[in-house]
């Protein structure tokens, strides 16, 4: 299970950081420990808010407690739609693609994600929808031309179904319009600070033994608008150098790696070698000397800070992972 995860978090796709406001619907069968539906928003990629059909809601952070504490009523809103309204209406899409594929048994899971993106410079907002059955991409929405766009021919049948409901697409796009712009102007205003709040990483330089590579590892840094390399003699370095993703850790800031292969550095050399962690369009940076006194030589702490990725992300519900999946698989959303 551990490396399924560990795996997935490596699929991540990473991309500069635009606001984004997202809803992620994840609706299962056969799943006995699971809630029928589980939903998530996410808001700039980090999860905000939770709840399920089984009545179980959570806010994630002090900004978004404050939002609904401002709002009252935005509770009950919340509870209605995730106990009463929205399992209905998935539970049926769910049901009726099994019945199409004839699986009567097993375990199935349908996943939405529908959302907003704000280019912070263009300013414009961009809407999706996108629909997955069992960890693939299934069908996205088209919103201009207001049609399904099925991702594989096994989705045709399910996208008439869909479609034959012409006026429940129209509707559904204009709500789309209307609320999730508004929503994320709402979620900027009362979160601005916090989300537009620079963290710097720590970075330390790790070993596996003394004939692997070195990895300059950041963790801590948020946005993810970040890039990290190495130099000799202040000198961007191309090769023998592996550039890993960045990664997201469960308290909203990421992390990333390079590695350096050292095998062919004399030690003398080894001084004109740094690694630098740079935000995009940031002067600041830090730099980190190469140097053997400083390298941490173990097994543990590379291990150790995924291994904490993977189990923090397992806290946060399967829905989070669910995404992960999709940035994956659908670098077009989860991404951006
Ligand atoms: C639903 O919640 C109850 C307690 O409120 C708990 O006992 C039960 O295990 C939960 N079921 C699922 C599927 O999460
Ligand atoms: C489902 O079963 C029916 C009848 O057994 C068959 O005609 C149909 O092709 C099957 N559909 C799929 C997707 O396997
Ligand atoms: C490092 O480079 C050497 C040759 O310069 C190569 O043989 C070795 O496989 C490389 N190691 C890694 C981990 O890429
Ligand atoms: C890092 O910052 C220092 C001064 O703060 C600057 O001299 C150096 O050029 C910067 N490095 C890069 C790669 O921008």
């Amino acid at each position: 299970m551990k490396s399924l995860f560990l795996l997935l978090l490596f699929c991540h796709v990473s991309s500069p950081v635009k606001h984004s406001l997202k809803t992620l619907y994840t609706v299962t069968s056969g799943f006995p420990n699971l809630p029928e539906l589980m939903i998530s928003v996410l808001v700039d990629n980090v999860q905000a808010g939770y709840c399920d059909s089984n009545k179980t809601i959570s806010v994630n952070h002090d900004v978004w407690k404050k939002l609904f504490k401002d709002n009252p009523g935005l509770l009950d809103l919340c509870t209605e739609q995730c106990v009463e309204i929205q399992p209905k209406r998935f539970k049926s899409r769910l049901d009726r693609i099994m019945q199409h594929f004839n699986q009567t048994e097993g375990v199935h899971i349908l996943q939405f994600i529908e959302g907003v993106q704000l280019d912070e410079q263009s300013r414009e907002h961009t809407l999706f929808v996108q629909c997955g059955y069992d960890g693939e991409g299934f069908m996205s929405l088209d919103l201009t031309m207001q049609t399904w766009i099925s991702v594989k021919p096994e989705a045709d049948a399910i996208k008439q179904d869909w479609e034959a409901d012409k006026a429940g697409i129209g509707t559904y796009i204009h709500f789309l319009t209307q609320t999730y712009p508004a929503w994320l102007g709402m979620c900027l205003y009362h979160g601005g600070s916090f989300l537009l709040k620079t963290d710097l990483p720590s970075v330390s330089l790790l070993q596996k033994s003394p004939s692997s590579p070195v990895s300059c590892h950041a963790t801590g840094f948020y946005p993810d608008r970040a890039t990290m390399f190495w130099r000799k003699d202040g000198q961007e370095l191309h090769e023998d150098v592996d550039h890993g993703e960045i990664l997201p850790n469960p308290d909203r800031t990421f992390q990333m790696r390079v590695d350096l292969n050292i095998s062919s550095i004399k030690p003398e050399d080894w001084r004109r070698y740094d690694c630098v962690f740079q935000f995009s369009g940031v002067k600041k940076n830090i730099t980190t000397k190469l140097d053997k006194a400083v390298i941490r030589t173990n097994c543990v702490s590379p291990v150790g800070a995924i291994v904490g990725v993977v189990a923090g992300l397992m806290l946060l519900s399967v829905c989070i992972t669910a995404l992960v999946i999709w940035s994956k698989k659908k670098k077009n959303i989860g991404s951006q």
